[in-house]
């Protein structure tokens, strides 16, 4: 028994070592692709969600370095004012502003993009990141299970009250944070709010895939329009994300090695924002700064007119 032990705890040690020797490979494989476009924003605007921590921050700090005026669209102000002093302290001369935005309450969502349009010109940039992962279950002010309202349905209303600044402001960009959890999904029509039975990981996966179906069915009615949209998966990135679950933060405090940073994971909405190669390309998915697998479910013309059409009728708003 006690020589079991010892073999037990050796062979950890060994492992923990060989880990330890080859961290320098394993960070440089884990950090993926990076986007190498040098290209300037000066005079652009842009908007992301959830900017005050983790993917969105980091986003938001590129644009920023690039010269696009950069608002942070956030619930929390006193968080998001924090990220963006920072924003400030590393970037010089950025230009960062913050406005409120929860994307859990329609009024919320509507009383931000009236103030949006009544003081911002353009906007050449939007980055639908916020998002939330594996909650319990909850219901946002509009009655909406809490990841399909904030990930999907939140930004949808977002995105329908700006599309015609967006358009105005052509040539300009839609950037959807979605995921790799979208190939675990399926849209559950008969229970979109999960009334029936919840599960947190399969509502995030539900969330996600919606965020795809979405991406392609709004690029299809955008043909034209020189406004384009892409979706993306960051990666695996350590942020506060998992804060819903225990046994994911575990999982990523134990895996932290192998995940990305928020700055590593915020290349590809970065990439999909900017790349001068992007230009045209819309209604594509994206990971490591390349196109992405898409999985059949995200890829149903017929789906994504549904979710087109019951979204629209869940926030009560017509859509063309
Ligand atoms: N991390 C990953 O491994 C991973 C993998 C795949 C996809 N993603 C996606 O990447 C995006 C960014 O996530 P992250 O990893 O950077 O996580 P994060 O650090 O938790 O950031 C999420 C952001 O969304 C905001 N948010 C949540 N609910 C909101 C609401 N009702 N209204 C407005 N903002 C809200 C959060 O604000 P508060 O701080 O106020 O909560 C936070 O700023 C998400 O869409 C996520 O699904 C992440």
């Amino acid at each position: 028994m006690m020589l079991a032990l010892v073999a037990f705890a050796a062979g950890l040690g060994l492992v923990a070592l060989i880990l330890r020797l080859l961290s320098p490979q394993i960070r440089k494989y884990a950090a993926g692709g990076s986007c190498r476009s040098t290209v300037r924003l000066d005079g652009k605007v842009a908007l992301v969600t959830g900017a005050n921590s983790g993917i969105g921050k980091e986003t938001a700090l590129d644009l920023a370095s690039r010269g696009a005026r950069v608002i942070l669209a956030c619930r929390d102000l006193e968080k998001a004012e924090e990220a963006a002093a920072e924003i400030r302290t590393r970037v010089g001369g950025a230009k960062v502003e913050v406005r409120e935005l929860d994307l859990a309450d329609c009024c919320s969502i509507r009383a931000f993009a009236q103030r949006f349009l009544r003081e911002v010109d353009h906007l050449h940039i939007l980055i639908n990141n916020a998002g939330v992962m594996m909650c319990p279950y909850m219901k946002t002010a509009d009655g909406f299970e809490m990841q399909i309202g904030v990930n999907h349905l939140g930004h949808y209303l977002l995105t329908y009250l700006l599309i015609g600044l967006l358009k105005r402001s052509a040539p300009s960009r839609i950037v959807v944070v979605s995921s790799l959890a979208h190939n675990f999904g399926w849209i559950r029509f008969h229970d979109l709010h999960s009334q029936g039975s919840y599960n947190s990981g399969l509502a995030y996966c539900q969330s996600k895939l919606a965020n795809v179906l979405f991406t392609r069915e709004l690029a299809r009615r955008l043909q034209g329009s020189n406004v384009t949209v892409n979706s993306v998966h960051p990666g695996t990135v350590r942020s506060e994300l998992v804060r819903h679950s225990t046994l994911m933060s575990l999982l990523f405090a134990f895996f932290s090695m192998f995940l990305k940073s928020p700055k590593e994971g915020a290349q590809t909405s970065i990439y999909c924002a900017v790349a001068e190669e992007l230009q045209s390309i819309s209604g594509k998915h994206f990971s490591d700064c390349a196109p992405a697998f898409v999985a059949p479910q995200g890829r149903s013309e017929e789906t994504a007119r549904k979710l087109w059409d019951v979204s629209c009728e869940l926030l009560g708003i017509e859509w063309d």
